[in-house]
């Protein structure tokens, strides 16, 4: 194998230039068809090129030829066994590892903060949650990660479950210890399965947290297009374990991809990895300078704040969290001066915070202008700004799981007012921004507790996600 070739790239282009004439899917043919504003935006080359089911093309069903090369390569640049490419997001990879590795009623570890992928995995496989809290920082109000100490506990508690899937790192760059918490599982007989769809450059520099796989994981969903060079939606799933089998997570794989994959998705995949395979520990190291040069900039602004350790925990260094509250703003105020005012656009904003992702693709030039509007950010200070309450302790709640997330997804449902529903089975997730840790998931039991807890982030207008009421003023239930 050339490690310096991308062989599904070269592949579309011998196709192409073989000159066949098409009378073949897509209906666009190679572009003769397509429509101008089509060919601005792919270009005649690539469409050219965008075709599928070529023999010349390998199938990404039953590999043989280019994309099982191209997944080889992957596979030896990331230290894996086995590395699956997807074009249907983590999102999928995540599904297919928790559908190959779990069956209906199997006892699965999760973090409440697992991302809403990991509960569709739970829905299509049918395995059982046990949700455990993850620790917390009430500086930043971020959720951190799943210490080693909850993870010996949930397992002792729990010695039947199969495995843990955990989130790391974080949206914030916050990762756990998933070597420590790799050979606990593994005593164990359990598997560690990783969400790890903001780690897919960690591999490439040892001032970061250690990546999945070279931690011990068994499989690891990384997201490819989410800090590395692949278009979005393209990911990998990796496998190396023998608890794993491979054949399974191969069938499970195929199951939920298209059969038409879109071949630029694929060679994209191949081309980021060709990128990392010549210059990845130099891009990365690069990244790393510039976010340490951003964060000293940013603790010498009157203002705002940012931390590159947190307690206990290893942090990607390429996320860089800037807490805005001393400015009298908040995270979504702050976003949107810096969105309009200066045109910087942030991955995201919470209450208080404001998260830059700093990448490979990053310059001087880059960061030198995040500075300067961060600068700018300081002088719509204002005093109007009132701190708003946030129980974070109520986090650690325990779960009160009545249906699997795939019995509640079936289950008939009716909606009810918020006050009649003590004591319900929910039907759908409710989760306040922040901290972004779901206080209520398909299945669990609505307490008076939770419910107070609910009007309290009604009154503050914190920002909801999951229910079909906004307002919340109503609520599925299971119908009994
Ligand atoms: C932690 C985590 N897992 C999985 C996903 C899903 O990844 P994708 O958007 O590639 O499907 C995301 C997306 O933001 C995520 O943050």
């Amino acid at each position: 194998m050339d490690k310096q070739s991308s062989p599904i790239f070269q592949a579309m282009q011998q196709y192409s230039a073989d000159g066949a004439l098409a009378f073949h899917t897509p209906g666009h043919k190679q572009g003769l068809g397509a429509y101008s504003l089509l060919k601005d935006l792919i270009t005649t080359e690539g469409l050219r090129c965008e075709v599928s089911l070529m023999e010349e093309l390998d199938d990404l069903h039953t590999p043989q030829t280019c994309i099982k090369e191209a997944q080889s390569l992957a596979a030896e640049l990331w230290h894996s066994d086995e590395v699956f490419f997807m074009i249907n997001g983590t999102t999928s990879a995540v599904q297919a590892m928790i559908m190959s590795s779990l069956e209906p009623n199997d006892l699965v570890l999760v973090p409440r903060n697992a991302h809403r992928c990991v509960m569709s995995g739970l829905i299509l496989s049918g395995a059982r949650p046990v949700y455990l809290s993850p620790a917390f920082d009430s500086e930043f109000e971020i959720t951190l990660n799943l210490t080693v100490e909850s993870v010996e506990e949930a397992i002792e508690q729990y010695p039947q479950a199969k495995a843990l899937i955990i989130v790391s790192p974080n949206y914030y760059g916050v990762a756990a210890d998933l070597t420590k918490i790799a050979d606990l599982l593994h005593e164990h007989g359990m598997l560690l399965l990783v969400d790890e769809a903001h780690g897919a450059h960690l591999h490439f520099s040892n001032r970061l947290p250690v990546s999945a796989i070279d931690a011990g994981a068994d499989m690891s969903a990384q997201s490819t297009h989410k800090l590395l060079g692949s278009l979005t939606q393209t990911s990998m799933l990796m496998v190396k374990s023998k608890l794993i089998d491979v054949e399974r997570v191969r069938r499970t794989v195929s199951l939920l991809q298209s059969t038409s994959p879109n071949y630029l998705l694929l060679a994209s995949l191949d081309i980021a990895r060709l990128q990392m395979q010549q210059n990845g520990t130099e891009l990365i190291e690069r990244a790393i300078n510039l976010s340490q040069n951003l964060r000293q900039a940013i603790q010498n602004i009157d203002g705002l704040k940012t931390f590159d350790s947190v307690n206990g925990f290893n942090l990607d260094l390429t996320k860089v969290s800037v807490n805005v509250n001393e400015l009298g703003l908040t995270g979504a105020e702050a976003e949107k001066i810096l969105r309009h005012k200066y045109k910087i656009q942030c991955e995201l904003s919470d209450l208080n915070n404001l998260l830059f992702l700093v990448t490979y693709a990053d310059t001087d030039t880059e960061i030198d202008k995040l500075i300067s509007a961060l600068k700018k950010l300081t002088s719509h200070k204002t005093s109007n700004y009132i701190k708003k309450i946030n129980n974070s302790s109520f986090l650690i709640h325990n779960s009160s799981l009545k249906l699997t997330p795939r019995e509640a997804f079936y289950a008939k449902t009716s909606t009810v007012k918020l006050d009649d529903s003590i004591n319900e089975i929910c039907a759908e997730e409710v989760t306040f921004y922040p901290p972004g840790v779901p206080i209520l998931y398909p299945g669990e039991v609505i307490t008076e507790e939770i419910v107070n807890y609910i009007k309290t982030n009604k009154k503050i207008n914190s920002h909801l996600i999951g229910a079909a009421d906004t307002s919340l003023n109503t609520i599925k239930i299971i119908r009994n």
